[in-house]
Formats: structure tokens, C-alpha cells, sequence
């Protein structure tokens, strides 16, 4: 592999040369807790114990280093154990830092209910004004900018590069989390970004099989510390799971052209549809980040929101509706999925600046013939 090799490319190929002993075209499941050592102190390839390091789990960290243009990635057990390891490295006790006023539920929860105890404190602010994140870092040291694009449930975008700028100029690093577009729509450390964090049980795995997350750095320095307390805290990827994203990995540029072809028209329909007041997917030009989104994304994701005028129980009867689109939560799979967030993936930030109306619908579009998915929708919102 080169880096002048295309994204699809290296999806396919980064990390993942035929296997030195037989040739397979695929990287083994080295399915194994320790390796035979070449005398004390010797180690064979660099391999010594699993949790320190697994080939299978190198060829997947390989490969999403490669898909976000950065020099290393680390392979962990979900997305929350990539999150909390990132946090645990970066910050200290007494450290402040700046969440997203939208963001997956999980990830707020994981700083007001556990980072708080540790003597880490947020401010939230609204991520998609980047005044608004200028004024709260001049106002006191912050450690880390947070932030989502798009964003979850909302859909809202951030402006990367303008946002590092921010941070950089304050001293602070700025993670994103880049879960609901995947590399291949949006490459956050080459717009400035300090570390990507993936839930790659989403877009990256993208079959629904397999929870799994990641950290992509561009700082070689800050890579080897955060492999310390990942390999010192040991929330890390199995074998198995790792092969299983990688054979996700490999057809993501594909899949992520047709979630998206497929989420522009379910967005155009809804928003012609009049049981909806309002649709939330940064393909529409009504939408505010749009211009922003078409500036720093290749394509606009498979991800849309929308609202129905009649409010949240008509909201929660639709998602019991639909035939095609399953009620459950995640996302980024093949298949499409429905959920109300405010009861379901957000339950956690209700009372809190990141609650979420109550008569928003989210919806994960598959790839599934569109013309059935927008059918199942109308048939789902007929009787609103
Ligand atoms: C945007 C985002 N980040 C992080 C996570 C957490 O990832 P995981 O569920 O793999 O721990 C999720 C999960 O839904 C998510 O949607």
C-alpha cells in the first residue's frame, strides 16, 4: 500500500497483505492469548500477550489508520471503551472540558455520571457555533473541545477546521467523533482534528454483528501514551470482533454511497410529507450546517431525523409501524432502523441541556430497495 492508493483501496488492502505462511488473502483470526517468545525478553514480531497487542487486531487498527490519513489507530471493545481511555490519558482530575449540546447519550452520560466523580468538569455548548466555543475558551483553561459531526440525534455539523483552529489557539485538542460519518465521508484529522473516535459497531463494522470502537491520532506521541493506558486498562478488541470489522471495513465506500443515495430521498420525501414539521438531515439546503457539511463531507450520510406535528405519542406509535424499518437502537448497518430517541438511545440526557424533543424520529436508512423503505414510512406516518 501506498498513500497515494485511493480510499477504497486501502479498505481493502491496508493492513491486511496475504498472510506470510499460507498466503490467505484475508488476515487470520489469530484467535490466541500468548505467543512463544524467542528467549527472555525476546519478542516475536512484537507480539507477547493479547491484550498488549494481536495480529488480527494490528491489521484493523492498520487499516482504520490508513482510512482516516493518520499514522496510528487503536482497536478497542466498543466505542465507550475508546472514549473512556482517550479521556483517562488526555485529562487529569480537575481538568475542564466542552461537550456538544447534541451528542449520543452514552457519551454525555459517560462525563456528567463517571468523569465527574474523578474531578473532571464540562461546560456544554452549542458545537455548531464556533463563537460560542471561542467565548467559553477564552473564559477559562479548557483541556478538550469535544464535538460530533453530523451530530447525534439532531443531526447538527460542526465546523472541524474552524474548531481546531479555536482549541489550537487555547491550547486544547479537539476530538470528534466521527461515528456518524465514517472516514469515507469525512476525514477529521486531515481538517485538524487531534484524535477521531469511532463506535465502529456503526458504519465501519456496518453489518449489525460486532461492537467495537476505535481512537485515530495523527501525533505519534500522544498515540504511544493512549496505547499505554489502553494496554495498562485493557478495554481492548477481541480476535474475532477485529476480523469481523475488518470484513465490514472493506466494503464501506460501497455501502456508504448507497445509505446515502438512499437517506437523501427517504429526507426529500419526508419533508414533503405533511404529517412532518420538520426534517433533520444535512443534505437538505433548509438545514443550517448544510453549506458547512457539503465543504468538509464527500456525501451527507445515512442518518435522518424528523419530527411529526403531532407530537410524541404519535412519534412512538410510528415506530411501531413500519415493516422494513426495525425498532431498535444502533445504527449504520445494512439494514434500515427506526427508533424514538428521547425513550430509547437518549433516555440517559432527559433533564439534562442535551434532552431531545419528544416528538423526534430517528432513523438509520439501509440499503435496502428505496422505493420499499419509503413506502413502509408512508404507511407507518398514514394515520398522523
Ligand atoms: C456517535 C456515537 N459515539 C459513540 C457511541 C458509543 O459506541 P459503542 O456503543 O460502540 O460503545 C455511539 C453508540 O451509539 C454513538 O452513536
Amino acid at each position: 500500500m501506498t498513500n497515494q492508493d485511493g480510499f477504497e483501496t486501502l479498505a481493502i488492502h491496508a493492513g491486511q497483505e496475504p498472510d506470510p505462511v499460507t498466503g490467505a488473502v484475508v488476515p487470520p483470526i489469530y484467535q490466541v492469548s500468548t505467543y512463544k517468545q524467542d528467549g527472555v525478553g525476546g519478542l516475536r514480531g512484537g507480539y507477547e500477550y493479547s491484550r498488549s497487542a494481536n495480529p488480527t487486531r494490528t491489521a484493523l487498527e492498520q487499516c482504520l489508520a490508513a482510512l482516516e490519513g493518520a499514522p496510528r489507530a487503536l482497536a478497542f471493545a466498543s466505542g465507550m471503551a475508546a472514549e473512556d481511555c482517550l479521556l483517562r490519558t488526555v485529562c487529569s482530575p480537575g481538568d475542564h472540558v466542552l461537550v456538544p449540546d447534541d451528542a449520543y447519550g452514552g457519551t454525555y452520560r459517560l462525563f456528567a455520571r463517571v468523569f465527574s466523580g474523578w474531578g473532571l468538569t464540562h461546560d456544554v455548548v452549542p458545537i455548531s457555533h464556533v463563537a460560542a466555543v471561542r467565548e467559553q475558551l477564552a473564559a477559562r483553561k479548557i483541556t478538550v473541545v469535544w464535538a460530533e459531526t453530523p451530530t447525534n440525534p439532531l443531526l447538527g455539523i460542526a465546523d472541524i477546521r474552524a474548531l481546531a483552529e479555536a482549541a489550537h489557539e487555547a491550547g486544547a485538542l479537539l476530538v470528534v467523533d466521527n461515528t456518524f460519518a465514517s472516514p469515507y465521508l469525512q476525514q477529521p484529522l486531515v481538517l485538524g482534528a487531534d484524535v477521531v473516535v469511532h463506535s465502529t459497531t456503526k458504519y465501519l463494522g456496518g453489518h449489525s454483528d460486532v461492537v467495537g470502537g476505535a481512537l485515530v491520532v495523527a501525533d505519534p506521541e500522544l498515540a504511544e501514551r493512549l496505547a499505554f493506558t489502553q494496554n495498562a486498562t485493557g478495554g481492548v478488541a477481541g480476535p474475532f470482533d477485529s476480523w469481523l470489522t475488518l470484513r465490514g471495513v472493506k466494503t464501506l465506500a460501497a455501502r456508504m454511497d448507497r445509505h446515502c443515495r438512499n437517506a437523501m430521498r427517504v429526507a426529500q420525501m419526508l419533508a414533503e410529507h405533511p404529517a412532518v414539521s420538520e426534517v433533520l438531515y444535512p443534505g437538505l439546503p433548509s438545514l443550517p450546517g448544510h453549506k458547512t457539511a457539503q465543504e468538509q463531507m464527500r456525501a451527507f450520510g445515512g442518518m435522518v431525523s424528523f419530527r411529526l406535528l403531532a407530537g410524541e405519542e404519535a412519534a412512538v406509535r410510528a415506530c411501531g409501524r413500519t415493516r422494513l424499518f426495525t425498532l431498535g437502537e444502533s445504527l449504520g448497518g445494512v439494514e434500515s432502523l427506526i427508533e424514538h430517541p428521547a425513550r430509547m438511545t437518549h433516555a440517559s440526557v432527559t433533564g439534562s441541556p442535551l434532552e431531545v424533543p419528544g416528538d423526534l424520529i430517528r432513523l438509520s436508512v439501509g440499503i435496502e430497495d428505496c422505493d420499499d423503505l419509503l413506502d413502509d414510512l408512508r404507511q407507518a406516518l398514514s394515520d398522523d
